[in-house]
Formats: C-alpha cells, structure tokens, sequence
C-alpha cells in the first residue's frame, strides 16, 4: 500500500492566489463549484491514465511472451496539479473554468513511457493508435526533428473513452514516448533549467554534445540489440 499525499485546498487561499484569474468568480458558492468541478476532473483524468497504462501494460506484457523482450522500461503518470491547470489556462488567456480545461488543455493527463530501445518508441507508438477505442489528436516527433536545444522525444496525444456510471467520456491524454537516454537527457535539462535561467545558458552547449553522443551510443546499442535478438 502506499499513501498519496495531496496539497490541502482552501478556498481563501486559492482565491488570494489567483485573484486576477478568477475574478469572474463573485462569491464563495461560485469558488467552491469551481474547486468540486476541479477535483471531479481530476477523478476523470485518472481514470483516463489508468485506461492507457493498462493499455500499454498488457501490450509491455504480450511482447515478453512472444519475443522475451519488454519494449518498456517504466512509466511514469501525473495529473496536472489544480494550480499548475489554473496557471497554465490564465497564461495561454484561457476562461479559468473546468470546461474550458477540458476544451484547451491537452495534457492535464499525462503518461511517460520509457522504452528501453530506439525501435520501441515507435513499435509502442503503432500498437495503441491501431486500437478501435484510440484516436490521435496531436503528434510531434522531436526524434524526428529534435528541438534546437536538443530535445527528442515522441508525443501524442491521444483520446480514450472513459464509461461511468450515467455517461461515457472521451478524454485526452498526453503520451511522451522515449529512450531511457533522451529520459536522462530531459530530466537533467529541466533541472538545470527550473533550478536557474543562468546555468540554462552556461551548459546549453555541453547539454546539446550530450544529446548527440547519447543518440550516437543508443543508436549503436540498437544495432546489436537488432542484430542478435531480431530474427
Ligand atoms: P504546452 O502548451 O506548453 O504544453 O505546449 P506543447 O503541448 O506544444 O508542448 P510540447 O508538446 O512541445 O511539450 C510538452 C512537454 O514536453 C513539456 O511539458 C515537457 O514535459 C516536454 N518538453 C518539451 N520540450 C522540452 C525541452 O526542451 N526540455 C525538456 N526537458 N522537456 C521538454
Ligand atoms: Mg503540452
């Protein structure tokens, strides 16, 4: 068992935050339709993330059967905290309101999928968009056309039907495919990044090196995966 911890929601509180997001919002009742509104769809994009991670846990599964290979390392998922959504809808000029989340914002679901291989990325990519219930909404290959920093990654965003009780909905969720290589590369560069906007330009070049010789090591660990286990 384990116990998740949630930040405590007090209406005071988030009303002094987003003072200006919210000013719509004229009265207590109307603050606290927001936040219930806020928690139930949190409740409809977890059970969104636990559709795909079955999805990709039952395919992860089917393939060490067949080839005794496991396409993905781990996964890792998270719904967009109420704060973050909040932010994110008030910086892009969006109404501050559950409904609109739900129409603007496509990644308050959000799954990483780590993959041990560069082939995985899009063997696992293929496998759920050809399932009849998936439909794709957005895709950016970064491997493909990595950013100028030298970012790669594949994303997709993809919609899932959730069935509850009195309806069925359709819910996006955001997939970012990638090695464990393009993961470490990532998670070092948001840190750097996060932490201090002056280290972001001091070790941009040497992050953009490592970028290239991590492909170039990965790449060349494919080729003898390839070679010895493909048949
Ligand atoms: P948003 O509205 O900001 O989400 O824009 P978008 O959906 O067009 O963004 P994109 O698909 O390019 O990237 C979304 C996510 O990918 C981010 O939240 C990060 O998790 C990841 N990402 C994108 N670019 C970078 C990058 O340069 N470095 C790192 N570390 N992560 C990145
Ligand atoms: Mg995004």
């Amino acid at each position: 068992m384990y116990i998740e911890r949630k930040p405590s929601l007090n209406i005071d509180d988030l009303k002094q935050e987003f003072k200006e997001s919210i000013k719509h919002i004229n009265s207590s009742e109307e603050a606290l339709d927001m936040i219930v509104g806020f928690v139930a769809l949190e409740q409809l994009y977890t059970s969104a993330l636990k559709e795909i991670s079955t999805k990709l846990d039952i395919l992860d599964d089917q393939f060490q059967q067949m080839y005794k290979h496991n396409p993905i390392h781990h996964m890792e998922r998270r719904v967009k905290e109420m704060r973050s959504l909040i932010k994110k809808l008030d910086r892009k000029g969006y109404e501050v309101s559950t409904a609109s989340a739900k129409e603007n914002i496509f990644d308050i679901a959000g799954i990483r999928v780590i993959c041990n291989y560069f082939d995985d990325i899009y063997v696992i990519e293929n496998l759920l968009l050809k399932q009849g219930d998936i439909k794709l909404l957005k895709r950016k290959d970064y491997i493909e056309h990595p950013k100028e920093n030298g970012y790669r990654s594949l994303h997709i965003v993809v919609t899932v039907p959730v069935f509850l009780a009195h309806s069925v909905e359709t819910v996006p969720v955001e997939v970012q495919i990638r090695t464990i290589g393009m993961d470490m590369w990532a998670s070092l560069e948001h840190k750097i990044r996060y932490k201090n906007s002056e280290n972001t330009e001091k070790y941009k070049g040497i992050l953009k090196q490592c970028a290239t010789d991590i492909t170039s090591v990965e790449s060349k660990m494919q080729d003898i995966h390839s070679e010895v286990f493909d048949h």
